[in-house]
């Protein structure tokens, strides 16, 4: 816990953003990375592979975005250096490790704190008294602007979607009284991300839980939530599982796992299977 609470205090992250959540939510990732690294390693392996499957369809490479870059735990950061003049990690938080890529890759690689959503600034300062519908209707309306850096030739949006209303969404008042009320701001801001990314020139990889699983010990499917038709989101170009958090870590009946979709858009339309 303490070594979680310090770790948020090494991020780089507006004020507005640690208010709802996201400083500690970036924390709480990285430690349950290191709890559970042989479990994830398939699924940060398959995100980066298709990453990489996206950036071969490019046909110029002048510049990389990843959005939701984080700890740049299923990024393949090197090879996307030596293909692309410049990478843009983004993230509203941008954590040690992503800085110390920027120092490794100088000069061709840079980090930027950049809101996906573009309406967390508005949101913290209202997130006492913000009425439920107004909270979703900021989400559904609210512009982040130009990519940063500009357009690029690949933008990734790197296994955020789920997470861009869920997080700040528990951290209003209003959710104390309106349980449903993160789950709507996930599926706005899903949404307008998807919106958003769909408006991109350069091709698209787009790696987002497609479903949740609580998986008991025998395998049983205890329940299953998807996510997929929520978001609005056709059918998936690859699918995977990523065991999130095997038992005991969320609880000690059932492994939560979820569901990870691929689905990449732009330059070519045909996608070789993943091995
Ligand atoms: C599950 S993590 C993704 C993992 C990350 N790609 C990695 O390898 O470490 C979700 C990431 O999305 C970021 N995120 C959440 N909301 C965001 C927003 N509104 N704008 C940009 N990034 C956001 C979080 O800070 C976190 O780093």
């Amino acid at each position: 816990m303490l070594r979680e609470f310090l770790r948020t205090l090494n991020v780089d992250c507006p004020t507005w953003a640690r208010q709802l959540g996201l400083a500690r939510e970036h924390a709480a990732i990285a430690a349950r990375h290191e709890r559970a690294r042989a479990a994830w390693a398939p699924h940060l392996a398959a995100s980066g592979e298709t990453i990489l499957a996206g950036a071969a369809r490019c046909p110029t490479r002048r510049r990389g975005l990843i959005i939701g870059a984080g700890d740049c735990l299923d990024v393949p950061v090197a090879e996307l250096v030596d293909q692309f003049d410049e990478v843009w990690l983004a993230d509203v938080v941008v954590s040690p490790a992503a800085r110390s890529l920027a120092r490794r890759f100088r000069g061709r690689l840079r980090c930027v704190s950049w809101d996906a959503t573009g309406a967390l600034a508005r949101l913290a300062g209202g997130r006492r008294t913000i009425t439920p519908a107004a909270a979703r209707l900021l989400f559904e309306q609210a512009d982040p602007g130009p990519p940063p850096g500009g357009e690029s030739d690949l933008v990734v949006s790197a296994n955020c979607l789920s997470q861009l209303g869920l997080v700040p969404g528990h951290s209003l008042s209003a959710a104390e009284r309106d349980k449903k009320l993160p789950d709507a701001c996930a599926a706005a801001a899903a949404r307008r991300h998807l919106d958003w990314l769909a408006k991109r020139s350069g091709v698209r990889v787009l790696l987002a839980d497609s479903a949740r699983l609580d998986i008991a010990p025998d395998g049983r499917v205890l329940k299953r939530e998807n996510l997929r038709g929520r978001f609005g989101l056709r059918a998936p170009d690859r699918v995977w599982r990523w065991q999130l958090a095997p038992i005991p870590e969320w609880s000690l009946e059932f492994h939560r796992v979820h569901e990870v979709g691929a689905w990449i858009d732009g330059a070519t339309t045909s996608m070789e299977p993943i091995q």
